[in-house]
């Protein structure tokens, strides 16, 4: 049976958010383009430029962070392993550096904290993931730690850091990811107190339990203080996240920085397919019940679903169209293993994940509901047995207005200063990425940036961000910091 929603909201919110990025490129795009070649006209153009922090130090720490790996000849760093205690290691120098008070948490989250003339005033938290995925980027989370700690050192190097209003806390998120054990945001998470203590039980490929992981790394990770790492919500002002864009909308409006309007909602399954393993020269095609067939099916119903939900989807005719769906349901398939994975065997077990996402909850529920029925009648049919795991769930999120609105005159005031007095639409963007925003959306009001990256690629190692670009972001924290915090 088809199941039935009401797509009307989510009709509206993904048709302001075409409305608002489409404009903001066709009238921009020439101004912003001498926003780019900002060098010689920069260094004309103001004082307050700050580039040996703001552009080549965060740049240079970038390269650096870039190499911390697990692995020789691509990066991966993965929640709590050793390239990430290192990779710490080294932010926590690097925010002692800009002046900045550090500590590390249970969860392996590292903090650096300036109290500025108040130390009991609500803070301002900023901040993004030190993990990677496998074969990673190198700005993927580090650009949103480093242009952080890059505004702040040069608030210290003209005196302003301990005259700041509010204290402001840089917080490097230990798990964004969700590599290492298919949950994403343990981190940021557990500070915006939406972990259950029962997640202590989850395990890796290995079978080691988070609670054995940060037993590892840590003196004191009980499940008292566990529930201590979350921050209480009259202590906290907001929380400001820079990232790299991961698609393609600023580079093709032209723009090194956008507001982020709001975030994705998310997914995650892991389906285990089990059949009967057997010998693939003499089971006979009709005797077969065999897991790496009907994963096939399974991946490819998957994908007829996402690509076309009008067709597997009712809705209430008063209802706007199903059609909205369209514009944000991303559903991918990116990890499958079998046993015993050999070329004359046929497999006893398929197990591969869902990764799921789509601006409205509603309809994503919807799809989710619908594939699963679906899926298992599949395997109904193919006599193979059936497991779905709901592995993770996060719910779309709003940025706050005002935030928001701030961030796009600092992002604004970083563009002027680097290229004189131009008129340039800062593009308002929704995010398909997920992002410790999500998590901290939960504790307090929230605003994110985006930064322009080339080919609008990101989980790869071709992710690159212009040394401009990450002078401008560094900029635009720089003049939030100065004009509101
Ligand atoms: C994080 O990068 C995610 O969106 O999966
Ligand atoms: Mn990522
Ligand atoms: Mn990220």
């Amino acid at each position: 049976m088809a199941s039935s929603l009401c797509f009307l909201p989510f009709l509206l919110f993904v048709v302001s958010s075409l409305v608002s990025s489409s404009s903001s490129s066709s009238s921009s795009s020439s101004t912003a383009t001498d926003v780019l070649h900002g060098g010689e006209e920069a260094e004309a153009v103001g004082h307050d430029l700050h580039r040996e922090y703001l552009r080549d130090e965060a740049a240079s720490r970038l390269n650096e962070l870039g190499k911390v790996s697990d692995v020789n000849g691509y990066l991966e760093r993965t929640f709590l392993s050793p390239a990430s205690v290192r990779a710490a290691n080294v932010i926590r120098q690097w925010m002692e550096d800009a002046g900045l008070r550090t500590w590390v948490d249970i969860m392996g989250n590292v903090h650096g904290r300036v109290d500025g003339i108040n130390a009991s005033a609500p803070a301002l938290l900023m901040g993004s993931h030190l993990d990677t995925v496998v074969d990673a980027g190198k700005f993927d989370g580090a650009l949103g730690i480093i242009s952080a700690i890059s505004a702040l050192k040069v608030l210290k190097v003209t005196e302003k850091l301990e005259k700041l209003k509010h204290p402001v806390e840089v917080i490097a998120f230990s798990d964004e990811e969700g590599v290492r054990f298919q949950s994403t945001f343990l981190g940021s998470a557990a500070i915006a107190g939406i972990l259950p203590a029962a997640t202590l039980n989850i395990s890796d490929k290995s079978g080691r339990t988070l609670q054995e992981v940060l037993n590892d790394n840590t003196v004191g990770a009980t499940e008292d203080n566990f529930i201590k790492l979350k921050y209480q919500p009259e202590s906290v002002w907001g929380y400001v996240e820079v990232h790299i864009e991961q698609g393609p909308v600023l580079e093709s409006a032209g723009i090194p920085l956008g507001v982020v309007k709001g975030i994705a909602g998310q997914t995650r399954l892991k389906v285990t397919v089990s059949g009967s393993q057997g010998h693939a020269g003499t089971v006979p095609m009709s005797m077969r019940r065999d897991p790496m067939a009907a994963a096939a099916e399974l991946i490819v119903l998957l994908e007829s679903i996402c690509k076309h939900p009008q067709e597997f989807l009712s809705y209430d005719d008063d209802c706007s169209s199903v059609e909205s769906l369209f514009g944000s349901l991303v559903c991918t398939v990116g990890e499958i293993s079998l046993w015993p994975s050999a070329s004359n065997v046929i497999p006893g077990q398929v197990t591969f994940t869902i990764d799921l996402r789509a601006m409205d909850d509603v309809g994503r529920e919807a799809v989710l509901y619908e594939l699963s029925a679906r899926m298992y009648n599949i395997c109904d049919r193919r006599s193979v047995s059936c497991v779905i795991e709901r592995k993770h769930d996060a719910n779309a999120v709003n940025c706050d207005s005002e935030l928001s609105l701030q961030l796009q005159s600092a992002a604004l005031t970083a563009f002027r200063k680097m290229a004189g007095n131009v008129d340039v639409d800062v593009p308002k963007l929704m995010s398909g990425a997920g992002h410790d925003a999500m998590a901290m959306a939960h504790l307090t009001k929230m605003g994110m940036l985006f930064v322009r990256c080339r080919g609008g690629i990101s989980h790869s190692p071709a992710e690159h961000v212009l040394d401009d670009d990450i002078w401008a972001a560094g900029l635009a924290v720089l003049a939030f910091l100065e004009n509101h915090v």
